[in-house]
């Protein structure tokens, strides 16, 4: 599949069950090179991202499985400290093998990610973390190395709640001599997810959820069973999805704790939101109108849904200001919406969203994963056939989005 045709949809209807959360798994996985023994994890996103991680942890050493939505991960007597630089190119997130493995075997040599379509994106303070940690840090051409005989728990100061930094550090820290602290650490409920995780396999950290993480070092991990947290931001996309087309759906398997801020965000719009134990449903019939949206670290409102709400805000009500905090260039949807008729103008960090009465079909191009899914949403209000080509950044991240969307009455192919 390398393109979807969405035609303008009637108001989306029915129930849509959300997968694991993406964002969780693949810092789970990573950790999985911490045990000793055998890990199996539970609900696990069938998507091209988690595919990489788990060539990358194979790669490295670890017997990998999977049986139906469940992974078992088993670690060998041979786990490399190095990983190959092919995969680290094809995802950012196999970086997050850098601490466990650094942990675990005293070295470890990766390629540096490079820059990505919404940012630079530097992993300053994944190095920093483990230099404080006592690892000797070595930067190559293209790749980094980091050797310590033992890491020492210290305290580490992040100059920006960065979640891949947290986890990478956390991670390290729980095999390292003593007591780690990690101040400004990132609160997202997968930084909580991956503490449980380490915790079930017998880490000791406290605090994950907070802005100060403490992890007292321990000799081994042993093995465990996990079941992976549902996707946030794949809830997120649908409840958007819902109230941008006047649908009212049902959002089953969701943790509604974690949807606080986007419940915020539809609900100051003029969206019904009804929530029950582990679902929600989302009534748009009443319109949508303008809010203003900035993103910012968890609990903030999330970068990740930053894209699919400047789609709903095209089709709303007055004027929207939606600010860009956390990356310094993920409006690249904007020329494509703007191709699709949508009033928008960017100055900086801030984009200004004029709502306009109606979109209207047109080819353009899914230039990342959250892009992507914006320009989908905008495909099932805009008049006429849009085109989503390059939709392979959408399959890192969505498990089926045709199908579900499909369910629920929208036209897409
Ligand atoms: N940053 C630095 N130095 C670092 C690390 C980060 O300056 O060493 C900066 C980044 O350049 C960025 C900001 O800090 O401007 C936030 O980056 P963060 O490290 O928090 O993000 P990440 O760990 O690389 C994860 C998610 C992203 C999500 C962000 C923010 C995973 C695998 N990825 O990335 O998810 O946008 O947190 O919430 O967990 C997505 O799913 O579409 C996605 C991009």
């Amino acid at each position: 599949m390398d393109r979807l045709i969405v035609e303008k949809s009637p108001p989306l209807n029915g129930i849509i069950n959300i997968s694991g959360s993406k964002n969780a798994v693949l810092p789970i996985m990573a950790a999985s090179i911490l045990s000793s023994g055998e890990v199996k994890l539970e609900e696990i996103p069938r998507l091209e991202d988690v595919l990489v991680m788990e060539q990358t942890i194979n790669a490295i050493g670890l017997e990998v499985e999977e049986e139906g939505n469940n992974l078992y991960i088993k670690s060998t007597n041979n786990i490399k400290c190095e990983a190959p630089y092919e995969l680290v190119r094809r995802m950012r997130a196999s970086f997050l093998v850098m601490g466990p493995i650094l942990s675990r075997k005293g070295r470890v040599k990766i390629a540096l990610p490079g820059g990505c379509n919404i940012g630079t994106r530097p992993v300053d303070l994944h190095l920093k973390g483990f230099s404080a940690l006592g690892a000797d840090i070595e930067m190559g051409h293209g790749f980094v190395e980091a050797s310590a005989f033992r890491l020492s728990g210290s305290k580490v100061y992040l100059d920006f709640p960065s979640v891949g930094a947290t986890e990478n550090i956390m991670m390290a820290a729980t095999l390292a001599k003593g007591i780690t602290i990690i101040e400004n650490a990132a609160e997202e409920p997968e930084i909580v997810d991956l503490a449980n995780f380490l915790n079930e396999m017998g880490a000791r950290v406290i605090g994950a959820g907070t802005d100060c993480i403490r992890i007292e070092g321990v000799e081994e991990l042993k093995g465990t069973s996990h079941t992976v947290i549902p996707d946030r931001i794949e809830a997120g996309t649908y409840m958007i999805a819902a109230a941008m087309t006047g649908g009212r759906v049902t959002i089953r398997n969701v943790e509604i704790e974690h949807l606080r801020p986007i419940i915020a965000k539809l609900t100051e719009a003029g969206v019904i939101i009804t929530i029950n134990e582990n679902e929600i449903v989302i009534d748009g019939s009443n319109g949508i109108r303008h809010v203003d949206v900035k993103t910012l670290p968890y609990p903030g409102f999330p970068t990740d849904l930053q894209p699919q709400m400047m789609s709903m805000l095209s089709v709303a009500e007055g004027t929207s200001i939606i600010i860009e905090t956390v990356f310094e260039n993920r409006f690249q949807h904007v020329p494509e919406l703007k191709r699709m008729g949508a009033d928008i103008k960017i100055e900086g960090r801030s984009a200004v969203v004029q709502g306009v009465d109606s979109l209207t079909g047109a080819e353009v191009r899914a230039t990342d994963l959250r892009a992507g899914a914006s320009l989908v949403l905008a495909g099932l209000v805009a008049e006429g056939r849009t085109e989503v080509i390059e939709v392979q950044h959408i399959q890192r991240g969505y498990v089926d989005m045709k199908g579900k969307l499909e369910r629920v009455g929208a036209k897409i192919r």
